[in-house]
């Protein structure tokens, strides 16, 4: 069955243009307690080298991850020009730490060689892949042996089809992979999960 997820399509995209502008505007005021957790769960894992955020959108997680992170580099890629670019000027406007930078990538296609990063993390990104099943063994391929892919989703809403596709198509790719899951909760109501896929180490 073919995958239904959104499309990418850079001209007529909500994510750019006043898109982004809007989006930029209101992403903390609704999301800024997940791009806190996301920053968190980065420092609570001990994570060390590379961090991806992929689909950083204009950066607000990524930016809270070099900040908390010390020993992370960390490298927020986005297809969307009016992301990066708003991404970046973040960044130099507050003096974001020099372990952060922004490029325009995507899931197709890392800009990274195999098994050298360390960590991706996605916060609602995933949902809008065009080629989700595509996404992921990209991921894999740049993940270290060991390393993990953290995708944070709304649980009820995209984020059940995102993770059957995920636990449909990742054993396919690599031999025995490692799931696992947490609910997110503000307050008392279950709002997000972070599906965690882990590369398995080198035999
Ligand atoms: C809802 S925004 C989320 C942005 C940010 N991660 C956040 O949590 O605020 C979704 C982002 O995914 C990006 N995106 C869409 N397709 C993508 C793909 N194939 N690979 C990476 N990012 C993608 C969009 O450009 C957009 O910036």
């Amino acid at each position: 069955m073919p995958h239904r997820h959104r499309t990418f399509d850079p001209d007529a995209h909500m994510f750019t243009g006043r898109g982004s502008a809007v989006y930029d505007r209101l992403a903390p005021l609704l999301m800024g307690w997940l791009y806190n957790r996301v920053a968190a769960d980065v420092a609570a894992a001990n994570s060390i080298g590379l961090v991806v955020d992929l689909g950083c959108g204009p950066g607000h997680a990524a930016v809270r991850i070099a900040r908390r992170n010390s020993a992370v580099e960390v490298v927020g890629l986005d297809p969307s020009p009016d992301m990066i670019q708003r991404a970046s000027a973040k960044a130099e406007s507050t003096g974001g730490p020099p372990r952060l930078r922004f490029e325009m990538g995507s899931s197709a296609a890392l800009p990274f060689a195999d098994a050298s990063v360390a960590l991706i993390v996605s916060s609602l990104s995933v949902h809008h892949w065009e080629d989700v099943p595509g996404g992921l063994a990209e991921c894999l391929r740049v993940l270290q042996p060991g390393g993990e892919f953290w995708i944070y989703e709304p649980g009820v809403l995209m984020g059940r089809e995102v993770e059957r596709t995920v636990r449909r198509v990742v054993p396919a790719l690599v031999p025995r992979p490692a799931f696992g899951r947490n609910t997110i909760r503000l307050g008392p109501i279950p709002v997000m999960v972070r599906m965690r896929l882990r590369r398995p180490p080198a035999a």
